[in-house]
């Protein structure tokens, strides 16, 4: 079976979806670029990648084109053929979800300098022993992350949850389970080529949203494992992590299927895993997304 069969199987939509011969799809069916945004001041803060370059880099993006449908006609005919976005529908450059840097000379100016000089024990040393937040005081333990340090993908979600908590890694629970598959039909695996880590590293109780705080207090340590995994492609999982890491408050339907980037790695947009479990309609979304992001790495190599 190969790759995109083998993938809709995991979806669970191999019998309603069947691949369409590559004809030369319309130009509208080409998933859109973000337009290049305007200068920010915080060299941290994100950005998409400039138009013309992403569209250079990813110009044939057909894979999406050529899942044409059996079943459900109107969901894919939208995802596919929706106009290009426009910079107006991106969020505010500083949105509520990850509040601005800190004043520089502060004790947490201070803080972010030190992780963002950290090789990888020294990071793993902050992790286990973060007390920067209220969410060391219910965790059973922090979740570092997990998987190849020198891989080509990273894969961020938002935070553990219970069963993360208590295993120590990322991704344990069913969600999980659905991630890996997802992984294998990319030819990826846990631990081979992908690292997998979380916007948070401790469970917020009762799984509840992390608040803006927590996220400004552990952001600093995703950054810095993203600077030592240095990957081709992040493919960010969720709404939240997607906000957080954009830092925007545009929803996720329109996060999707533009190559974004943070501190100069592209970032691809697509659904979270526990929610692809919940909501079938989406699972063939989440296939176009994980096709742009293996152009985009694969893209990225090429130019390497
Ligand atoms: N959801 C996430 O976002 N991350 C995990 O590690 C587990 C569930």
């Amino acid at each position: 079976m190969n790759r995109r069969a083998q993938f809709l199987e995991v979806l669970g939509i191999a019998t309603e979806w069947v691949p369409r011969a590559r004809t030369g799809a319309p130009a509208e069916a080409v998933p859109a670029m973000a337009a290049a945004p305007a200068a920010m001041p915080d060299a941290r803060a994100p950005a998409a990648i400039p138009a013309a370059a992403v569209a250079a880099e990813v110009a044939e993006i057909t894979e999406v084109a050529e899942i044409t449908e059996v079943a459900e006609v109107t969901e894919v005919t939208e995802a596919v053929s929706a106009p290009p976005m426009q910079p107006a529908a991106r969020g505010p450059a500083v949105p509520a979800l990850v509040p601005a840097g800190p004043a520089p000379g502060s004790a947490q100016a201070d803080r972010e300098a030190a992780i963002a000089a950290m090789d990888w024990p020294a990071l793993e040393a902050a992790v286990a022993g973060c007390t920067a937040c209220g969410l060391c005081q219910t965790r059973t333990q922090t979740v570092f992350g997990v998987g190849d340090r020198q891989a080509e993908w990273m894969l961020v979600g938002e935070a553990p949850g219970e069963n993360e908590d208590l295993q120590g890694e990322p991704f344990v629970g069913q969600a999980g389970k659905l991630l890996d598959n997802m992984l294998g039909a990319l030819g990826l695996a846990r631990g081979r080529n992908v690292f997998i880590a979380n916007v948070l590293k401790c469970r917020p109780p009762g799984n509840r949203n992390p608040e803006p705080a927590e996220v400004a207090q552990c952001e600093p340590l995703l950054r810095r494992q993203i600077a030592l995994v240095k990957p081709r492609v992040i493919v960010v999982l969720g709404r939240f992590a997607a906000q957080s890491l954009l830092r925007t408050t545009t929803p996720i339907g329109k996060l999707r299927g533009t190559v974004h980037a943070y501190e100069g790695i592209p970032v691809v947009v697509t659904y979270h895993p526990a929610y692809l479990l919940r909501t079938l309609t989406d699972k063939a979304r989440a296939w176009e997304d994980l096709c742009l992001a293996r152009e985009v790495h694969d893209r990225a190599g090429a130019r390497a």
